[in-house]
């Protein structure tokens, strides 16, 4: 059902001005359907629902102490930061709403009150700042707003109203629809990140540069490089629903045999949906040589007995924080030999990347530690002509090992992408860093140059590695990884299917 079943089209010159004017267009006949008797009667006869006492958010003395480190870093500057508006998916329907990170990360902001939000800092001096959080009234009743509007709470669902939302996030509230003109109106300097509200952006146009922006989004950036401790319990509890999600994946192989990759997509997202906000990214369900497509993600193919799955899925919590994590499954339950072979070389790289994560080391160091057992096995199985050292440095391997080992994890999936290569990938690892380590093997089915019983096999093996005082902790160790071990893991599974 949509707005249009109920009414009639508004036309777009209409939607320009809806917000202005909406009940004077109805008399004018825009919306036909709606007598005046209709819309008088629609004002009134509602309860006051306010919500009184509401308890604040549980990460708010996170947010408050991250928006602390952003107003020391950039004193006397105004701090805009879009929540983001809704993207139209095709005609009146619209992809689910996720807040931007940026705005998520210092607000706390869900995906059920923060559609069109903006996080303002505003100066207090030239030291400090006063943060207000802009968002959505209530939908107006007199102006038949909350009906009428297809982004109406009649249609979408209740919003916090301003009072509410303060008190929730413990920052002052305010009407967005008045951000703009502000914004306009204001002087002195202002840095807004880009990229998620054109409206806004348009009202700071002459009042801001790339470069001072990018400023902002790199420190924003590099400051979800290290994890608080509310957000290595968010993304635990991302990964324990993950690991029931490929529990629930395993119990129905027998099903996605009967069907295809898409009976584990769709039984992997029940559970994100379920436990979570959404999957982190579009679940990988790749089955036999699809398993050697990167990010095989249309899932349209069959499950066979025999062949390998590949599932790299991960849930995302109510938060936005993801896992993202990877096993390689025999359909059948048992590895085949080759299977095996090429299997417990990505176990034992994974072993050697895991080994080298530690405070104080490179962050280069795991995905070198992986990349050199990869190496070493090529060379043996005589895909590669050696020595092993000549191969890293001319990166031979990499026609099969196709990719990075691994990312920084967290609100996205390849988590403070635009820190620089300082701070990240030439940087040093610190507790509180959360990172995959997920090297693998892929040989494409059309490799002629390895011999016709690798083709077709693609394995990974990926998880979730927190970063500790002394060394590290694998918050996915609730999968089993080894081959024997995955093996034993599926069986029990099977045990239990209906
Ligand atoms: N999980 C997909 C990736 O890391 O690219
Ligand atoms: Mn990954």
């Amino acid at each position: 059902m949509t707005v249009a079943d109920e009414l009639e089209p508004v036309t777009p010159e209409t939607e320009a001005t809806e917000a202005e004017e909406p009940i004077k267009q109805r008399k004018n006949g825009l919306y036909p359907g709606v007598s005046d008797e209709l819309a008088e009667n629609m004002k009134s006869g509602w309860a006051d629902t306010e919500l009184h006492g509401l308890k604040p958010i549980a990460q708010a003395a996170e947010t408050a102490a991250r928006r602390a480190a952003l107003s020391a870093r950039f004193p006397g500057d105004r701090l805009v930061i879009p929540s983001g508006n809704l993207k139209t998916r095709s005609n009146d329907t619209e992809y689910p709403f996720r807040a931007s990170v940026e705005y998520a990360y210092l607000t706390g902001g869900r995906p059920d009150d923060s559609t069109d939000g903006v996080l303002v800092l505003e100066p207090t001096g030239a030291e400090g700042h006063e943060a207000t959080i802009y968002l959505l009234p209530r939908s107006d009743r007199e102006n038949g707003e909350f009906w009428l509007s297809g982004q109406g709470e009649l249609w979408v669902g209740r919003r916090h109203s301003l009072t509410e939302s303060a008190e929730l996030y413990g920052i002052p509230a305010a009407d967005v629809r008045e951000l703009a003109d502000k914004l306009r109106e204001a002087t002195g300097p202002v840095r807004v990140v880009r990229g998620y509200d054109a409206g806004i952006e348009a009202a700071l146009h002459d009042k801001v540069t790339a470069e001072r922006d990018d400023e902002l989004r790199v420190f924003l950036s590099e400051a979800r490089l290290v994890k608080d401790a509310f957000e290595i319990g968010e993304l635990q509890k991302a990964v324990d629903s993950t690991v029931r999600g490929f529990e629930d994946v395993v119990r129905v192989l027998d099903r996605a045999e009967a069907t295809s990759e898409r009976y584990i997509e769709g039984t992997f997202f029940l559970r994100a949906r379920v436990e979570g906000n959404d999957v982190g990214y579009g679940s990988i369900c790749a089955s036999g040589p699809h398993a050697t497509t990167l990010h095989w993600v249309r899932n349209d193919g069959p499950v066979r007995s025999g062949d390998l799955l590949l599932l790299d899925a991960g849930v995302e919590t109510h938060t936005y924080y993801t896992a993202d994590v990877t096993r390689t499954l025999p359909v059948n339950g048992t590895f085949s030999a080759i299977q095996r072979k090429i299997y417990d070389a990505v176990f034992d790289a994974q072993e050697a990347g895991i080994a080298a994560v530690r405070p104080g080391g490179k962050y280069r160091d795991f995905h070198d530690a992986a990349q050199h057992v990869l190496a070493e096995r090529l060379v043996e199985w005589g895909l590669v002509e050696g020595p092993v050292e000549r191969v890293l440095e001319l990166g031979l391997q990499r026609r099969w090992t196709l990719h990075g080992t691994g990312h920084m994890l967290g609100m996205d999936v390849h988590d403070c992408a635009a820190a620089r290569v300082e701070s990240y990938v030439d940087g040093t690892l610190e507790p509180g860093m959360v990172l995959t380590v997920e090297p693998g093997l892929y040989f494409q089915a059309d490799d002629l140059t390895v011999p016709e019983e690798y083709r077709g096999i693609g394995v990974r093996i990926e998880d979730d590695i927190l970063v500790t005082e002394d060394g590290n902790r694998n918050l996915s160790a609730g999968l089993p990884r080894g081959s024997a071990e995955v093996e034993r893991w599926m069986a029990s599974l099977k045990g239990s299917r209906d």
